[in-house]
């Protein structure tokens, strides 16, 4: 049963969703306790941040192991909880698996640390001599993702200075050797150990990464990421998740050119490609247009279903994206009605549905890695990662009992889930209908769009075989709406007119 076609699947950031113990810091019972919150918003699966065993650089996405729950988000028996109350609301779980690099207090990495230079324990990683008469340049010029060199130098078990470790993001997430075996059959261990637990699917983080050129001396060309033999993991991967009926794969796939996207997606690879092509889009209707097309041209060329998302836990959320105020808001209202209008599959992330703006947070609180490794140059992803707000005010709005791990800003007080779902006019209000109806009328069918002529600096398209028509105003002046009947508009109408930063669906 292919449930992902066209399914919402809502990610949660699971140490701002909801907090059970009131030590600050979202966990499994906290998004247990909310499942009939999720159900009423109308979404199919949730997507799980990782939550096992992790010193938390980054949040999680340095797994120390893969196959436990961090005490700081429960432990297995909540987890199994969670995943049959899901069941029972009638939502599926899938989880967010790190197969690119694990943490450095992995027990591999640590044995790696302890073992000579050449050892199977080294081998696991990508360990390589420095450049230079005394090794002290590193192998090649690669940079990590977050800044700085990709590559970090090691103490010899001797105490002398040793060999450098590729790194593509914190040095505390050494990237795994994706030709050593054991490292496949680890992966194999775990997709199969969640997959008995009932989870419904995983999405891989860094899907685009794992394999690396074979040679990573001085010489080795820029291929860091993309490299052909990911193909070869992902078929892999697709011939456990085919034993599991009704399980999917979608892979986080930041590979700019459409062509290469879509071999991800190839029939006998994942079911679904996470890309933010859509989110990356600035509010402008050629621009949004040209993602719309792109995405859809990609996955049409591998018969694959297409994936829409406007916001994750790494970009700004797209209220302060598109602007930020009244008219940021409005436009992040108008593109979740562009995004839910098409076919195929949407994530929408945790608190998209409040038409939550990015916190602006001081230097001081700040924790993603990004920001110091950058030099800083880039604020880092702390202001999209802000906890939900609930009800009632701060510090904790309903997330938590005691401080939130980060602070809350003053301006959700006037956005938790209490105060909109009382308000039929707030955004909560809107992306609760518009699930509704993508789930219920009979006009959202089809597999592709037909294009509208439309106004300069709007666009409206059509569901093939349908009468759904979705038409944006991205301009600074009303424009007529096209022939039909409305039956969702991202803001009021003016006199019967599509006013600029609005959306409507009609039939
Ligand atoms: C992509 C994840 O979405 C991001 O949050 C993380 O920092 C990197 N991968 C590294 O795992």
């Amino acid at each position: 049963m292919q449930w992902w076609r066209d399914a919402v699947v809502y990610q949660v950031y699971v140490r701002s969703f909801s907090d059970s113990d009131g030590d600050g810091v979202g966990d499994l019972e906290g998004i247990r306790s909310r499942l009939g919150y999720l159900e009423l918003l109308g979404v199919d699966a949730l997507s799980l941040t990782p939550f096992c065993t992790s010193p938390m650089v980054d949040h999680g996405y340095d797994v120390a192991d893969p196959r436990a729950v961090d005490p700081v988000f429960g432990d297995l028996d909540t987890f199994d909880a969670l995943v049959a109350d899901a069941h029972r609301h009638g939502l599926r779980v899938t989880i967010i698996l790190v197969p690119n690099h694990t943490s450095n207090e992995h027990e591999w990495f640590r044995a790696a640390l302890e073992s000579a230079p050449g050892s199977p324990e080294r081998a696991r990683y990508h360990f390589q001599p420095g450049r230079g008469t005394d090794g002290s340049t590193p192998p090649n010029d690669w940079t990590s993702e977050f800044g700085g060199p990709a590559w970090t130098r090691v103490q010899d078990p001797d105490g002398g200075a040793g060999e450098w470790y590729l790194h593509l993001f914190a040095p505390e997430q050494p990237d795994l050797n994706w030709t050593n075996p054991e490292v496949w059959a680890d992966l194999e261990k775990t997709l199969r150990f969640w997959l008995d637990r009932g989870v419904d699917g995983f999405r891989i983080d860094v899907a685009h990464g794992m394999c690396k050129p074979a040679d990573l001396t001085g010489s080795a060309p820029e291929v860091r990421f993309d490299h052909d033999d990911v193909h070869d993991v992902h078929r892999m991967i697709r011939a456990v998740l085919d034993h599991y009926p009704g399980r999917m794969i979608v892979g986080e796939i930041s590979v700019g050119d459409d062509a290469r996207f879509a071999r991800y997606v190839r029939p006998d690879e994942l079911h679904l490609g996470f890309h933010l092509r859509l989110a990356r889009a600035p509010f402008e209707a050629d621009a949004v247009r040209a993602a719309i097309e792109g995405s859809l041209a990609a996955v049409a060329a591998v018969e694959a279903t297409p994936t829409w998302t406007l916001s994750s836990h790494d970009v700004p959320r797209p209220v302060t994206r598109y602007g930020g105020g009244p008219a940021g808001v409005a436009r992040a209202r108008a593109m979740a009605l562009v995004g839910l209008a098409l076919p195929g599959a949407v994530h929408l992330y945790n608190g998209e549905e409040l038409g939550l703006p990015d916190a602006e947070l001081p230097d001081a609180v700040r924790q993603d890695p990004v920001r110091d490794r950058s030099g800083p140059t880039r604020p880092g992803r702390d202001g999209c990662r802000v906890p939900l707000p609930w009800e009632g005010g701060p510090p904790g709005y309903g997330f938590t009992d005691g401080d939130p791990w980060l602070p809350m800003p003053d301006a959700y007080g006037r956005l938790t889930v209490a105060e909109q779902l009382e308000d039929t006019t707030s955004t909560l209000s809107l992306i609760r209908r518009a699930l509704e109806l993508r789930k219920t009328h009979p006009a959202f069918t089809g597999r592709g769009i037909e294009w509208y002529g439309a106004p300069d600096g709007c666009l409206a398209f059509r569901r093939d075989g349908s009468t759904l028509v979705c038409a944006l105003n991205a301009s600074a002046e009303p424009v007529p709406l096209p022939p039909g009947d409305v039956l969702l508009t991202s803001g009021p109408l003016v006199d019967g007119d599509l006013p600029p930063d609005t959306a409507a669906w009609l039939v």
